[in-house]
């Protein structure tokens, strides 16, 4: 029966099986279909796991610092931490359309990833974190604008230059047993129940061009946002909440004077499925809280607004 030790034990069995001794490569993200991938590979074949860990300058606060605390340094997988946030930059540099922009991570992504694993010659192997419900998707629709990433290179194989074998140890699991089974494999829960986090991270949370000053806002305001959820209880109770950085002036006033500066959306939502949703109705007392806490502490915002627009109309996104 199902049981994520059941699970566990099976998957690392067969994982043995068909690798043997040979050299895995693993694009791991930080979210949780890669993260419980290389976790449960590291149980399985250890050593012979190299996790790439690409850092495209648009991940939350701290966020790449905290992949590598808990493979690297805690679990002992070994990870290539590639720093390419100016490269990233300067590709996305005068780029305004959303879906041009999401193309512009997601190429680059692959070359980088590409570049890296051709490095790693010994590698036969190629893991990745698709699950039962990214066959589904791909299987019916090669537009989808989600995992943008993953369908590059997952579902129906690998490109040409990749002469390498996939692994997909997820890819009958749904979400929920992916993450009790990465609970299983000692993940934190924190890092396993967080919500969802696009592929293009602050790429499509930053509206029209991307520039470094908008991401270092933006991560500011977005993680006050979710520490306070997390202090006050909220966070398990909504499905996605995020900043959203919106490039205008707004002027405010404080005690130091007039101020000239940008505007921040805080969005937050509840949903089953993610294709409708409807904006959490946060306390007021709350949503003042944050507002006060962001105005204050983060330099360069002078205004916070929330969203309440459902989806439909609205995305969840606002890119
Ligand atoms: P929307 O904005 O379409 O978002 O209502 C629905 C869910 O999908 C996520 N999302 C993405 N995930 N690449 C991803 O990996 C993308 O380009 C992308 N766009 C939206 C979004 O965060 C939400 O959970």
């Amino acid at each position: 029966d199902w049981t994520p030790g059941n699970i566990a034990d099976d998957a690392i069995a067969s994982i043995r099986e068909k690798v043997g001794t040979d050299e895995v490569i693993l694009g791991l993200s930080g979210g949780v279909d890669s993260s419980v991938v290389a976790a449960l590979l590291h149980k399985a074949i250890g050593e012979q796991l190299t996790c790439v860990f690409v850092d495209n300058g648009l991940l939350r606060y701290k966020e790449g610092d905290q992949v590598m605390a808990t493979f690297a340094e805690h679990m002992g997988v070994k990870v290539i931490r590639i720093d390419a946030e100016q490269r990233f930059l300067d590709a996305l540099a005068g780029e305004n359309d959303p879906e041009k922009k999401r193309k512009i991570i997601g190429n680059l992504f692959v070359d980088i990833f590409e570049e890296e694993s051709n490095k790693l010659k010994a590698a036969k192997w190629l893991a990745q974190g698709t699950i039962y419900p990214d066959v589904i998707e791909s299987a019916g629709s090669k537009t989808g604008k989600a995992h943008v990433i993953k369908s590059h290179h997952n579902v129906g194989g690998l490109p040409d230059y990749m002469k390498l074998e996939l692994l997909e140890p997820l890819r009958e699991l749904f979400k929920d047993e992916v993450r009790k089974l990465g609970v299983e494999l000692g993940l934190p829960y924190d890092m396993v129940y967080r919500h969802p986090f696009p592929g293009p991270g602050l790429g499509v949370r930053i509206l029209g061009e991307v520039k470094k000053e908008y991401a270092d806002i933006l991560r500011l305001a977005d993680h006050i946002f979710i520490e306070e959820l997390r202090k006050h209880d909220l966070y398990n109770s909504t499905s996605q909440a995020f900043a959203v950085f919106l490039p205008i002036k707004s002027v405010g006033v404080t005690g130091d004077g007039r101020r000239y500066e940008w505007v921040v959306s805080l969005r937050a939502v509840e949903t089953i499925d993610f294709m409708t949703a409807r904006w959490a109705h946060l306390p007021y007392e709350f949503l003042d809280h944050v507002c006060r806490r962001i105005v204050n502490e983060v330099s360069g915002i002078s205004r916070v607004v929330y969203d309440i627009t459902g989806k439909p109309p609205g995305t969840i996104e606002w890119e």
